[in-house]
């Protein structure tokens, strides 16, 4: 039987073609996984607690929107930068998940056509992968924007045709990124609005890593679009790297009062809720800043180590935000396949987050570093890669 023709060019996972990558070949020392953002810090220490007090409502089916105590925690303040407080519960909506919330969102508010054309979805290049099935899962056509050290490791929407920008429906945009780990400013923000508004599109920004970050926070849309049309910001986070909760999967979005109602209608039809006792778990994480202080003061002294082990290779940088080192290489699967044969490290190859442009993938000369193990592993895991990688 067939299957549908837009999806069947998309490459395998990043992860299942690591494992093709790597695992035929024994690993060269002690394993190190520096390969997927999974957080392992602690989280808050009342999780469980708070879990097996609410264990009678895996009982109930879930509410769908979200509870009024979770989406009146997450408007309370939590997730820093992203100015949610401003926004209210009535333009929240909990998600199972920030990854499925951007496809359905895009699939909720993605239109057919747009002035008679198939619809445009502008998407960094590299990226986090969902956005590019999302846009052909919808139909349109993903654009990928080179988000490379030439463009400050963020795509130049200044620089893009009218024509492209008319037929665009909706931007991505990843701040802090993953994986370059470059941060927005305000700035830029508002520019990509005034585009938006110019060209009739929305902005959909990927905060997840809002909360990781080395001097200051970073901007949010919501914070940079305060004088802006609020129909054309649609913002995602999430308590996965900010709580270090990636299993729980709990995450949100805030959008204007006329796209939250397609996206909660969306998600009533074919959405997956979090059950009443996560979203219990996941109030009281958003409620709470001590456990993402201690979090982040881990990841200071892991971008201290980094700068200390990279600091004099060229082209190295420390991240201005969130837990990914991007790793200038000759060629990233190469670079990968020897780490792991010559001391265990486990790192991914940059191609696999990106797409190949006119010839060219902008991640192909790179190998991103997840900085989620201990202290005492990524310092090991990072020493052993300079040595091997840079000498
Ligand atoms: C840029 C980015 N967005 C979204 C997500 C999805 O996070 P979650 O579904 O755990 O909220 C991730 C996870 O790695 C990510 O790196």
């Amino acid at each position: 039987m067939d299957t549908p023709e837009r999806f069947a060019h998309l490459p395998d996972y990043a992860f299942p073609r690591l494992r093709a990558l790597l695992d035929a070949h024994a690993p060269g020392g002690p394993v190190v996984h520096m390969s997927i953002g999974e957080p392992t810090h602690p989280t808050a220490p009342f999780v469980p607690e708070v879990l097996a007090a609410e264990v009678a409502g895996f009982g109930r089916y879930p509410a769908n929107d979200g509870t009024p105590a979770l989406l009146a925690a997450i408007s309370g303040g939590g997730g820093g930068a992203t100015l949610v407080a401003e926004v209210g519960p009535e333009r929240l909506m909990a998600l199972n998940g920030t990854r499925e919330g951007l496809f359905n969102a895009l699939l909720a508010l993605c239109p057919e056509t747009k002035r008679g054309r198939r619809p445009v979805v502008l998407i960094p290049n590299p990226f986090y992968q969902v956005y590019a099935v999302a846009a052909l899962a919808a139909g349109a056509e993903p654009v990928y924007l080179p988000a490379t050290r030439a463009t400050g490791y963020l795509p130049d929407f200044g620089a893009l045709s009218p024509d492209l920008l008319d037929r665009t429906a909706i931007a991505f945009v990843c701040s802090p990124a993953n994986p370059q780990g470059a941060v927005a400013s305000r700035g830029y923000l508002s520019d990509l609005l005034d585009l938006a508004e110019r060209h009739d599109f929305r902005v959909f920004s990927d905060e997840c890593y809002s909360e990781v970050w080395r001097d200051a926070p970073p901007p949010g849309l919501l914070e940079a679009g305060r004088a802006h049309d609020p129909e054309r910001q649609v913002v995602f986070n999430s308590l996965s790297k900010r709580s270090n909760v990636p299993g729980l999967r709990s995450g949100f979005v805030a959008a204007g009062p006329g796209a939250i109602g397609p996206i909660r209608r969306l998600r009533a039809y074919a959405g997956a809720p979090l059950p009443d006792p996560l979203q219990a778990v996941a109030a009281r994480l958003w409620q709470d800043e001590a456990h993402v202080e201690a979090s982040r003061a881990l990841y200071a002294e892991k971008y201290a180590i980094a700068a200390r082990i990279l600091g004099n290779v060229p082209g190295c940088r420390v991240p201005e935000a969130g837990f990914f080192l991007w790793l200038p290489v000759p060629d990233g699967e190469a670079a990968a396949l020897k780490l792991w044969r010559e001391t265990g490290v486990r790192v991914l190859p940059g191609a696999y987050l990106a797409r190949e442009v006119d010839g060219f993938n902008p991640g192909a000369g790179y190998v991103r570093v997840a900085m989620v193990a201990g202290i005492e592993a990524f310092e090991q895991g990072l020493g052993a890669l300079r040595r091997c990688l840079y000498g």
